[in-house]
Parts: C-alpha cells; structure tokens; sequence
C-alpha cells in the first residue's frame, strides 16, 4: 500500500459501535474482497471490500473478520484470520501481513491464518445463535459478479442450517455515513491531492491538447502523492461530451473555444475525493459560457448551505430544482409559462439537470446511505449541480465535498479554484 495506515483507534472504536447494533449471542462475518481476474493469468489490482475494511484496517485479500462479543472465550470475541505467507509469495509478491502486523493495524490482538478458520469458526457456531453475514445492498448495486461474501453465505447456510440469521448490510448504512475526524481528515487529504492535480492542469489545457493527456498529468500528481490514483473512472470530456454524463473515453482532442468538463478525483487510504469543474480550453469562457457556469455555481452555492443537520436528502433535492428551474428561465432555456403548467412529478428543468445534486462520499465514491434519514453532524455529501445544453456542446457541472457540521457546512474542498474569473486568470498566469 501507498499509503500511511490510518490509526487503529478508528476501527476500534468502530467496532465497538457496530457491536452496539447486534442482538444477543450474535456473531458477525465479514470477507475481504477477492483478487479480480482479468485474462489469461492476469488480474486486476486489490480493492478491499469496504466494510471489512472499515472495522479492521486490513487492506489484503483473503483475509475474514469475526465479530463475537459474547465469545466465551475472551480471544475469541475479535477474531482476524490473513493469509498464511510463506518464502515463495515472499519471492514473487513481498511481504504479506504477519500477525503481529495485523494486530497493530487493526487493534485485534487474535489473529489466525484464513486456512484455521473453519475449524475455529465451526466451534464459535456452537455458542451463536445469530450469524450475520453481508451482502451488498447498495441501492444501485447490479454486478452478476460473486464476491467471497456471497460465496460464503451460500456455503454458512448449508451448512448451519438451523442458526438465524441476519444481516450486516442495514448496520454499516446507520454507521457509515457519520464520519469520525479520523475519517474526515483522510477524506480531506484525498480532497488535498485532487487540488494538486487540478491545479497542475491550469497551465497545462491549451488548444490541441488530447483529453487522455490531461488524465496523464492527474494521474502522476496523484500516485505523486500516495494515492493509489482516481477514486473512480475519471470523465474528462470537451465540448458535447460533456453532454454525456458517463464519458470515459477521455480520447477526443481538446478545441478552441470549448469547455472541458472535469470529474476527477484522487483516492487515499481508500477515502475517495470527488470533484467536478469545468475550464475554457483557450483560459478564456464566452459570454454564454460563462452566464452558464455562473448559474451552476449560484445553485451549487444556495444548495450547499442547505447541507446542515435535519435537512431531508429528497426535500433538498426538490428545492435545488425549483432553483436551477429559474436559472434555466433566466438563461432562456425555459419558459416561464410552459414551467407554470409542468407536471411536478416531471418538471421541465430535467432535460438540463437529469441527475442528483448529492450522495454521500467517504470509502465509496457512492457511499451507503440510509436515504431517509435526516442529514447529521459528520456526514460527507458532495454538492454537483450541472446544466448540458447538447445544441449548444456545452455541459456545465461543478462539484464539490462538504462535511456537515453543528456550526454549518465546511466545504473541503473550498481551495480548490472555482470563480470563473480565478480559473482564467491562473490559465493565464505564468
Ligand atoms: N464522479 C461520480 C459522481 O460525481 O458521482
Ligand atoms: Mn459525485
Ligand atoms: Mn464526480
């Protein structure tokens, strides 16, 4: 890993919050992520599965967690269980974790090879009465892909047929979204490497230049940095293709006289950043260009200040149309009559603004989230107002990361350039 390891007070205070949500004799099961294959012998680099990670710190494949807090045995009621390594992984993939390394990273002072757990986990069977074991119940979850956690949940329930069961899943959505400072200030160093690389760029976008060239100069600023690189698939996209909201190809060449839109943000520590702006590719908007971007930005600055305590994430996101809808009248882009008469289930302003304004950010770039709950000191959402007028090849987004606070909301990412006139004038700064 690239990365500093974060303080293992953060997991352990962790865990003993999630405990708090079990019911009597329960024992929870968390697996890592597998290795992903891509062809031949190939695979894809590690991603951790985001809850094991979020109770232990263990960043490496193969490796279970086991929560038992009513273990008779007093080792047993946090248990790890890594990977055995040996000389010849330490040859061809270096170290692994030992055991003493696990337990200063997690703050778990049991752990076992991943070969002795089911031996162990089939003696721990016979004092729970619940097992819970997780499932990925995010809202937009579609992958036909088997993690380990699904395989073992198949293979628990076989073979521990007549144990209750519950599930992990609605615990880590109460849990998740309320970030501790441990958390916010890994978020808000994410947020840091993303501003070098946005920086880097201002200089750099001219006329001519390929967008997979400005994901190039991100990408070393990042990994520069520590950071294992983008927190997700990076949308670098001039002129009409910022009309289409998940460009990747990042392929085509950057114009004069178009806007590129930029949503790029680096990870750390497995804490993503998520950012969005939009440049003149010469270092100078037009008219229309910047009347657009200057209407982003007041709806993006009315819905941040909506980002305090008791909010409710659907009212919000009501009230930030009925915003953008006057600023779309207000650029011509709608009528103020025809808006009068508009079905309220569909109000016109989504042919310009078709996607959320907010989610909540944090080891997902998506994070789980419980949707109705009323927003809460320490929750991360990001604020991303766009309008893309596809006949004129123009999309306009702008986004930024804010922590909610008891005082108001704090914008981390509030260095990182958005006034129009700034952008330019670093475009055109030496
Ligand atoms: N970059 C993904 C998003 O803005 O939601
Ligand atoms: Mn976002
Ligand atoms: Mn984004």
């Amino acid at each position: 890993m690239k990365y500093i390891p974060i303080k293992n007070e953060l997991y352990k205070s962790n865990r003993t919050n999630f405990i708090k949500f079990l019911k009597p004799k329960s024992l929870a099961v968390f697996n890592s992520n597998d290795i992903m294959p891509t062809n031949a012998d190939g695979s894809m680099p590690f991603r951790q599965n985001n809850d094991l990670l979020y109770l232990s710190g263990i960043d490496q494949e193969e490796s279970v967690l086991l929560i038992f807090p009513e273990a008779k045995n007093p080792k047993h009621r946090e248990i790890l269980f890594v990977k055995e390594t040996s000389e010849q992984i330490a040859i061809w993939e270096g170290d692994k974790l030992t055991k003493d390394k696990a337990t200063e990273l997690s703050g778990i002072d049991t752990v076992y090879w991943t070969s002795q757990f089911d031996q162990i986990f089939h003696a721990l069977t016979t004092e729970a009465e619940i097992i819970y074991l997780n499932q990925n119940e995010h809202l937009r979850a579609s992958s036909p892909v088997e993690t380990r956690d699904d395989r073992f949940r198949k293979t628990c329930q076989s073979k521990y047929p007549l144990h209750n069961y519950d599930r992990i899943a609605p615990i880590m959505r109460k849990l998740r979204p309320i970030k501790s400072q441990l958390e916010i200030d890994t978020i808000q160093h994410a947020c840091n490497i993303t501003e070098k690389g946005f920086r880097r760029l201002l200089n750099f976008i001219k006329p001519g230049v390929m967008e997979y060239e400005i994901e190039a100069e991100l990408a070393h600023e990042f990994l520069k940095n520590r950071s294992r690189g983008f927190a997700y698939e990076p949308i670098i996209a001039s002129g009409f293709n910022a009309c289409v909201l998940h460009y990747v190809e990042n392929n085509n060449v950057c114009k004069d006289g178009d806007v590129i839109l930029l949503d790029v943000g680096a990870e750390y520590g497995n804490y993503a950043s998520d950012l969005t702006r939009c440049v003149p590719v010469n270092g100078k908007f037009t008219t229309r260009q910047k009347e657009v971007y200057n209407a982003v930005l007041r709806v993006m600055k009315a819905a941040t200040s909506m980002l305090v305590p008791g909010t409710l994430h659907d009212e919000y996101h009501t009230k930030v149309g009925e915003i953008m809808e006057a600023e779309l009248i207000g650029l011509g882009l709608l009528n103020k009559d025809e808006v009068a008469k508009q079905d309220p289930k569909n109000p016109l302003y989504k042919k310009y603004f078709m996607h959320g304004t907010s989610h909540h950010l944090g080891l997902d770039v998506h994070d789980v989230e419980e949707r109705n709950r009323p927003f809460e000191v320490g929750m991360v959402l990001t604020v991303e107002p766009g309008i893309y007028i596809r006949e004129e090849s123009l999309g306009i987004r702008l986004e930024n990361d804010v922590l909610i606070t008891a005082n108001g909301p704090v914008d981390l990412m509030k260095n990182i350039p958005i006034e129009a006139d700034e952008i330019e004038a670093l475009m055109n700064s030496k």
